[in-house]
């Protein structure tokens, strides 16, 4: 499962892109409306922190497919390959990502709250699929519920589309659909770091430094070997 950033503050994606295995960051338009700086630094910042072989999700603003398609141009322009862009699957949406595809920039359709958005975004040629988890659990339905029949539609069609699953509020979430084989996912800074969160990890790390202390002055192996 590729495991993505879902935030645009640069010191916190350079402090995880160091400790974890992170494929690339996803943004909206509310995570850089956040920043309060101009999107166009922010976006070029993390592209050097991640590098050009790592994912970049941008999404464009417009609701009509033409200005979507502008934004999506603008977008791939200054930030270049494995950028991809995410269109909110409505109608106007579904006719920009069809017209995207035949332009060879790839696209994400975003704002999925039923399977059947996920369906259509796919068939018009989306790469990635975004279902809210969170936030579908919020209107009273099952995000994990949604999210593992979109991944079920795709795989059943053999829709060439993977799952980007977004909008968590805890690590467990993200870990139920990484064992049912969603493709990607991506998560605020705290819910990664929640990942490995764990008094009985630190501690037995702890007991293990304590243990090997009891023999002497020397703390690490080098100081033995070396
Ligand atoms: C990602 O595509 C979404 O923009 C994002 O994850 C939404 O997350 P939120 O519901 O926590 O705002």
């Amino acid at each position: 499962m590729k495991l993505l950033i879902d935030d645009a503050n640069v010191e916190e994606i350079q402090r995880l892109v160091e400790y974890y295995p992170i494929d690339g960051v996803t943004t909206n338009p509310s995570i850089l409306g956040k920043q309060k700086r101009n999107p166009k630094e922010v976006l070029l910042e993390i592209r050097e922190i991640i590098g050009s072989d790592a994912l970049l999700f941008v999404q464009a603003l417009p609701t009509d497919a033409e200005g979507m398609v502008e934004d999506a141009k603008a977008i791939v322009k200054l930030l270049g390959e494995n950028t991809i862009v995410k269109v909110p699957s409505i109608p106007e949406g579904f006719k920009a990502i069809r017209i995207l595809k035949e332009e060879g920039i790839t696209t994400c359709g975003t704002v999925v709250f039923t399977p059947m958005q996920a369906y259509l975004a796919a068939k018009a040629g989306a790469s990635y699929v975004a279902p809210y988890v969170n936030r579908i659990d919020n209107m009273g339905y099952d995000g994990i519920r949604v999210t593992k029949e979109i991944q079920d539609i795709l795989v059943n069609h053999h829709m060439d589309c993977m799952v980007l699953a977004a909008s968590f509020k805890n690590s467990q979430q993200v870990l139920e659909l990484c064992e049912y084989g969603i493709g990607s996912a991506t998560a605020a800074p705290s819910v990664i770091d929640a990942f490995v969160k764990n008094p009985a990890i630190d501690r037995a790390v702890e007991d293990f430094i304590h243990d090997f202390e009891s023999l002497g002055e020397k703390k690490t192996m080098s100081e033995y070997l070396g």
